[in-house]
């Protein structure tokens, strides 16, 4: 298993090209199910989640062709209505096949996810909101089977007001995807905001959905006959900047993100700003300086425009050396600090009640051997491995590969000490 050495100390320094985001790829890649004529997308990520997505849609028939970060999907022989567990419950996004496959084909068989280091994370909502539109769901041998009956138009899933009782990102994609062929009006209420729903609605806008109010909390979708073959560009990955802008801020360094976006990272720059860095946002670039120990900033998480979930680790690692204790509520999911026990081996001083973190700022970090245990942990252990003192030994990375695309060799450009060992 490969693993990664950090030498800490050295503050980060120079300029970072931002990647395509990978919770916009993900589902974007899926919604090339839903046309039989190719969808061209550019500034695709190069990650493992990427490659597994991949991987998924080649067994059911899609053809793709890669070239750089452009990837072409062409569904014209789609002939395989399945998600196998094996992928499923490497990478939860698989759950978006399900709106698609049901949607232009009638029928779709997806495992379950199953459990999940962060928290229980059930699809109950997926699964509802099709049942709305008219699809007949049996969970059986750990599978969700959903099938359209005939007797709805030619198969077709019928438009439905639909209420999310909770915000959920991938459960407003999947079936905001579902709706683009369905007959009649869908309402999506209470849905996400997040700005990747916003990216897969520009998408599907292009390839002739009719989608209105995507990125508020009412979206409505009236459905088409067919979508058709277009090109689309990912937008930037709004965790990646706000990963790279915190490593830079906790290690004193001075840093530019290029092919960013930051009026999609209000509430992290705010919160790096409290933090006594100075930004600087210029286009697509952010510039980041920080000539002082960071100071301690409470968290709360919420769904977007609010703080998000997946920058939570990160700010943590900030926050054990920081000026002042900080206070960190996790709302979106119920175990998500399992990066705690890990930062305590470096030396943090975090206690933890419930879904609450108090972190109590120490002047220094210590290296030392570490595990990671979900992808936005990772990140954090990175972070803390570059202000700690000595070697800190990072195992089971593979998480991060999930969701970072080259992190080590973006940081070693940067100035970091860091070097992958297999
Ligand atoms: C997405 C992101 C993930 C991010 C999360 C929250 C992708 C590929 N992943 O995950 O990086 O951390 O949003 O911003 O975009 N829930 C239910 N029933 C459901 C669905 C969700 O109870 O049917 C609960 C979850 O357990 C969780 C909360 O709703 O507590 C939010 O989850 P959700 O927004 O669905 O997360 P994902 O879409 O899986």
């Amino acid at each position: 298993m490969q693993k990664l050495a950090i030498q800490g100390g050295s503050p980060l320094n120079g300029e970072v090209r931002i990647s395509g985001a990978k919770n916009a790829a993900l589902p974007i890649l899926c919604a090339g199910l839903l046309t039989s004529e190719s969808l061209q997308l550019d500034n695709v990520p190069d990650l493992n989640d990427v490659a597994t997505m991949r991987k998924l849609l080649q067994q059911m028939g899609m053809a793709i062709e890669t070239d750089g970060d452009r990837i072409v999907l062409s569904g014209a022989h789609i002939d395989k209505l399945e998600a196998p567990y094996d992928l499923v419950k490497t990478m939860r996004a698989a759950i978006l096949v399900l709106g698609p496959l049901v949607s232009r084909f009638g029928e779709a068989r997806v495992s379950l996810p199953g459990g999940c280091a962060i928290g229980s994370r059930p699809v109950d909502l997926h699964i509802k909101g099709l049942q709305a539109m008219g699809a007949e769901i049996h969970i059986e041998h750990g599978y969700i089977h959903a099938r359209v009956p005939k007797v709805n138009k030619n198969g077709r899933l019928k438009g439905a007001r639909i209420f999310f009782d909770l915000v959920s990102v991938t459960g407003t994609e999947n079936l905001m995807m579902a709706a683009t062929l369905a007959e009649g009006i869908t309402v999506l209420e209470n849905a996400a905001r997040e700005p990747e729903v916003v990216d897969l609605a520009h998408c599907l806008i292009a390839m002739g959905a009719k989608i209105e109010g995507a990125g508020s909390d009412t979206v409505t979708v009236t459905g088409v006959e067919k979508l058709h073959g277009a090109s689309h560009s990912i937008m930037p990955d709004r965790i990646e900047s706000g990963t790279f802008l915190v490593a830079a801020a906790a290690t004193g360094g001075s840093i530019t993100l290029t092919d960013t976006r930051a009026d999609i990272l209000d509430n992290v720059l705010e919160k790096l700003q409290e933090a006594g860095a100075t930004l600087l946002v210029a286009g697509n670039t952010i510039s980041l300086k920080m000539n002082r120990r960071p100071a301690a900033v409470n968290v709360r998480t919420a769904p977007y425009p609010a703080f998000p979930t997946d920058m939570q680790a990160q700010f943590m690692a900030m926050n054990c050396i920081a000026e002042g204790s900080a206070m960190m509520v996790e709302t979106i999911f119920e175990n998500r600090f399992m990066h705690v026990q890990e930062l305590r081996r470096l030396g943090a001083q975090i206690d933890v009640e419930g879904n609450t973190a108090v972190i109590k700022g120490r002047m220094h970090l210590e290296g030392a051997s570490i595990m990671a245990t979900d992808l936005r942990a990772s990140a954090s252990l990175v972070i803390a491995g570059l202000v700690a003192q000595g070697e800190t030994v990072i195992d089971r990375i593979y998480h991060l590969d999930r969701g970072y695309e080259h992190i080590e060799s973006k940081l070693s450009a940067l100035g970091a000490q860091i070097r992958r060992i297999n």
